[in-house]
C-alpha cells in the first residue's frame, strides 16, 4: 500500500467556512456577545469589525450555545439583499415553511410577528451594508417594531458603514443598538489560530513557523491567511517553507476572490478580471470608461450578454463592499461622476 503523499490529514479545520469549536484571543468579546445576545436583556446589537475579523463565526458560535427556545435565524445580506429576499429568509426560519414569491410583505411582517410572540427569535443580519444599498431601511424599521420583546436583531458590518449615518433617524432611534467592536488581530494572533488550525488539519511537522509567520506578516484578515495556507496546503508534497507560501499568493488571492464572488454574479468576476488585466497593463489608477470597455470585451469574447453601465456601477459598489477594490470617487468635470479605481491585492 503506498502512502498518501497529501499534507492534508482533516480538511475541515482549515476550511475557512468551518466554525471553530475555540476561538483563539476572543474571550472578552465573546463575554460581551453572550450579554447581548442574552434572551433576557431584549436588546438589538450591532458588531463591527474589517473583513476577516471573526465576526460571522463568532455570532454563529454563539447562536449555538443557545437554548433551544430560541428561535436562530441567520440572513445572509449578500444573498438576501432587499427587504422581500431577507423578509423571505426569516419568515422560512421562524415558521419552517417554504415561501414561493409574490406575497405581500405585510403579511410576512404579521406572521412573523405571530410565530415570534410564541417563540423568541434572534435574527442575525450578517453583511448588513448589502442590504443599505437597497430597501434594508424598510426592514430594519419595521423588524425593530415587532415584538420588541421578543424579536432581536444583531447586525455585522465593516467599519466603513456607520449605521447611524446610513438609516433613517427614525430606524436607527427604533433599532438602538448596542455596539461591539472586533479589532483585527495583529500578526502574533493572525500566527496563533494559523498554528492552531494547521495543527488540526494538517500531518505532524508539516508547515515551517516562518510559511505561518510570514502570511501573519502580511495580512489581518484571517479568511485570506487561511485559504493562503490552505491554498499552499493542497498544492505541497513535503514541508511547507516560507518559500513555498510566497510562491502561491497569488493563487491564494484568486481563490480568496473566489470565496468572496461566491454569492455574487458572473459579471462580478468579469469586472474583476477586467480591473486585474488593465492593472497589469499599465499604471493605476484606472477609470470606470475603461472598466466598462473591457469588461465589454470580455463578454463578447465569452458569448455573455452584457450587463447595463449602470448595473455594472452597482456591482463596483459590491466589490468595494468586499473590499477587493479601492475606489475614489470624482466629481463635475464632463464626464459627471468618474470613479478611479484600484485592486486591493497590495492592502488585504
Ligand atoms: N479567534 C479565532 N480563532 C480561530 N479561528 C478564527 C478566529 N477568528 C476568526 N476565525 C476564523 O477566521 C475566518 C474568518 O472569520 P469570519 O468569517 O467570521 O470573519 P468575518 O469578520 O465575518 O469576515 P467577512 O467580513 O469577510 O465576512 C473563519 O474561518 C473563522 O473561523
Ligand atoms: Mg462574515
Amino acid at each position: 500500500m503506498t502512502s498518501d503523499p497529501s499534507l492534508i490529514e482533516d480538511p475541515a479545520p482549515l476550511q475557512t467556512q468551518t466554525v471553530p469549536s475555540e476561538f483563539i484571543n476572543r474571550s472578552d468579546e465573546i463575554e460581551k456577545l453572550e450579554q447581548l445576545v442574552d434572551p433576557e436583556t431584549s436588546s438589538n446589537s450591532c458588531i463591527v469589525g474589517e473583513r476577516g475579523t471573526g465576526k460571522t463565526h463568532l455570532v454563529l458560535h454563539q447562536f449555538q450555545k443557545l437554548p433551544g427556545q430560541v428561535n436562530t435565524c441567520y440572513v445572509p445580506c449578500k444573498r438576501c439583499d432587499t427587504e422581500y429576499k431577507a423578509l423571505k429568509q426569516l419568515y422560512q426560519a421562524v415558521t419552517r415553511e417554504e415561501i414561493s414569491t409574490g406575497h405581500h410583505t405585510s403579511t410576512l411582517y404579521r406572521e412573523i410577528e405571530e410565530k415570534t410572540t410564541e417563540l423568541p427569535a434572534l435574527v442575525f443580519l450578517d453583511d448588513i451594508e448589502f442590504l443599505l444599498q437597497n430597501d434594508g431601511d424598510s426592514l430594519l424599521y419595521q423588524l425593530s417594531r415587532t415584538n420588541t420583546d421578543q424579536l432581536n436583531l444583531i447586525t455585522a458590518s465593516t467599519p466603513g458603514t456607520n449605521l447611524k449615518d446610513e438609516l433613517e433617524e427614525r430606524t436607527y432611534s427604533s433599532l438602538h443598538p448596542r455596539r461591539l467592536e472586533l479589532e483585527p488581530y495583529d500578526g502574533e494572533k493572525v500566527c496563533q489560530v494559523l498554528v492552531q488550525r494547521s495543527r488540526d488539519s494538517l500531518k505532524p511537522q508539516s508547515v515551517h513557523q516562518n510559511a505561518l509567520t510570514y502570511i501573519a506578516s502580511t495580512t489581518q484578515n484571517l479568511t485570506y491567511a487561511l485559504t493562503w495556507l490552505e491554498t499552499t496546503a493542497k498544492k505541497s508534497m513535503d514541508k511547507i517553507t516560507e518559500n513555498k507560501v510566497r510562491e502561491y499568493r497569488e493563487q491564494a488571492y484568486k481563490d480568496y476572490i473566489d470565496k468572496q464572488l461566491r454569492e455574487f454574479t458572473r459579471h462580478h468576476r468579469l469586472l474583476i478580471q477586467a480591473i486585474e488585466e488593465l492593472e497589469k497593463e499599465g499604471e493605476p489608477p484606472i477609470y470606470t470608461g475603461e472598466i466598462y470597455q473591457r469588461y465589454h470585451e470580455l463578454s463578447e469574447s465569452y458569448s455573455e450578454d452584457p450587463v447595463s453601465n449602470r448595473r455594472l456601477s452597482t456591482y463596483l459598489k459590491h466589490l468595494e463592499l468586499l473590499q477587493l477594490i479601492e475606489s475614489k470617487y470624482h466629481y463635475g468635470g464632463q464626464q459627471g461622476k468618474t470613479r478611479e479605481i484600484q485592486s486591493n491585492y497590495q492592502n488585504i
